[in-house]
């Protein structure tokens, strides 16, 4: 018997994660899974939890309202030898490039007796702020690594460039295909009135076309987010018989400023977070997505939407190279020149909605869980 633990604590982490944890669950006569939730977010992800239905065995309860860096940091490597005390376990799992993530890699190793698997490995941009404080995050996990499951061939080699043996890297696709599959699924086998999208499918069902937008990285506190939302009121005025929707993030630098710019603009819906089917929902019927996110430039091309992209890199070059996601930064005048195309000229979105998924085949979490089966303890 192999003995599991999973450490995550924010939205985007869970969404990833629960396929795997689901797939693994699948057989408890060869896996005991433990899950430790640091709750570095907490109604963000909640609704995750809710949605897949996975009950932590830990529940760290950490965030605080507008936390640090510092602060969060401290907290995660207090709290975390209790858990690996009490579980034991023989793999440690922790996805991407959060604080949680890069924390508790480093609590594994001065644990020892575990070995630690990162999911969603070897993903870069090598510029140290950007993302912020994402990129070295992942650095710093990438090196108390001891078994990578790298999304892409490009994740492979950057890994393999920094010297990790390829005997430690397994290629998996990305886990988010496996949700996103998942989500489509139970979408589709309902017809919109039982399901908890009951509410995105009314609040969608009088707009022709909307523009589905989301930011919350810390590149864009200040100035960055202040941009977009200038050129997201521009765009409404050009453009007035298209909508907005903006499931805003709970991050207070990006809640505040957004309610201030936009409250007012009856163009533009704005809306808590999301439960992840809803978003689903959304992000299908929606005609653009503007975004900073990491998870949905690897959702969007898999529904065939073009992303304008509000940052200045990108880990995620598979989606740059399908054409899916077209890069303008938090710049006003680009977002707003890249927006108007698109909607003025059809061929040119029809070119860029072609549906390419170059972030896997939804069977990333099999392909883990296989490998980890096919392990000596
Ligand atoms: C975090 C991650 C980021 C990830 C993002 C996904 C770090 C440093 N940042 O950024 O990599 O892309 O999550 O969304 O790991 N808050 C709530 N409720 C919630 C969640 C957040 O109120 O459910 C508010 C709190 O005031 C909290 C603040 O948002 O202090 C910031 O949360 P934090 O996790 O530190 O940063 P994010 O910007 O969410
Ligand atoms: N998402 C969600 N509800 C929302 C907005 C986003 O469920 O209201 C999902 C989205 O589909 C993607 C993930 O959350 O899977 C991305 O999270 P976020 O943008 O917070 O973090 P990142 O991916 O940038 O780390």
């Amino acid at each position: 018997m192999k003995r599991l633990l999973f450490i995550f604590g924010t939205r985007p982490e869970a969404i990833k994660m629960a396929p795997l944890i689901k797939e693994f669950q699948k057989d408890p006569s060869h896996f005991e899974v433990k899950i430790c939730i640091t709750a570095q977010h907490r109604e963000m992800l909640d609704q995750v939890l809710d949605f897949f239905d996975i009950e932590p065995d830990f529940d760290l309860n950490l965030m605080k309202k507008n936390q640090t860096l510092y602060s969060l940091t401290s907290a995660i490597i207090q709290e975390l030898p209790k858990v690996f005390d009490a579980v034991q376990p023989h793999y440690t799992f922790v996805h991407g490039d959060t604080t949680t993530s890069m924390v508790a890699g480093l609590a594994s190793f001065y644990y020892k007796k575990t070995k630690l698997c990162h999911i969603e490995a070897g993903l870069r941009t090598y510029n140290k702020y950007s993302p912020y404080p994402e990129e070295i995050n992942r650095q710093i996990t990438s090196l108390l690594t001891d078994l990578h499951y790298a999304p892409t061939k490009a994740s492979t080699q950057n890994l393999v460039k920094e010297g990790i043996s390829n005997d430690r890297i397994v290629i998996t696709g990305n886990t988010v295909i496996d949700a996103l599959f998942l989500t489509l699924e139970t979408i589709k086998s309902d017809d919109g009135k039982n399901l908890d999208i009951k509410e995105v499918v009314e609040l969608t069902a009088n707009i022709n076309n909307y523009i589905l937008v989301t930011a919350h990285r810390r590149e864009n506190f200040g100035e960055g987010i202040r941009s977009i939302c200038e050129a997201i009121n521009t765009l409404t005025k050009s453009f007035p018989d298209i909508r907005f929707i903006i499931p805003v993030h709970l991050n207070p630098n990006i809640k505040n400023v957004v309610y201030q710019l936009l409250g007012n603009n009856k163009n533009i819906l704005l809306i808590p977070p999301q439960d992840y089917i809803s978003f689903v929902y959304l992000m299908s019927k929606a005609y653009i997505i503007l975004t900073d996110s990491g998870g949905v430039q690897e959702e969007a091309p898999s529904l065939g939407k073009p992303v304008i992209l509000l940052r200045d890199t990108t880990e995620r070059p598979e989606a740059l190279e399908s054409g899916t996601v077209i890069k303008a930064s938090a710049n006003k005048d680009k977002i707003i020149q890249l927006v108007s195309e698109l909607i003025e000229d059809s061929d040119y979105y029809q070119s860029l909605s072609q549906i390419k998924n170059p972030y896997g085949d939804g069977t990333a979490s099999k392909r883990i869980v296989q490998h980890i089966k096919s392990l000596n303890q």
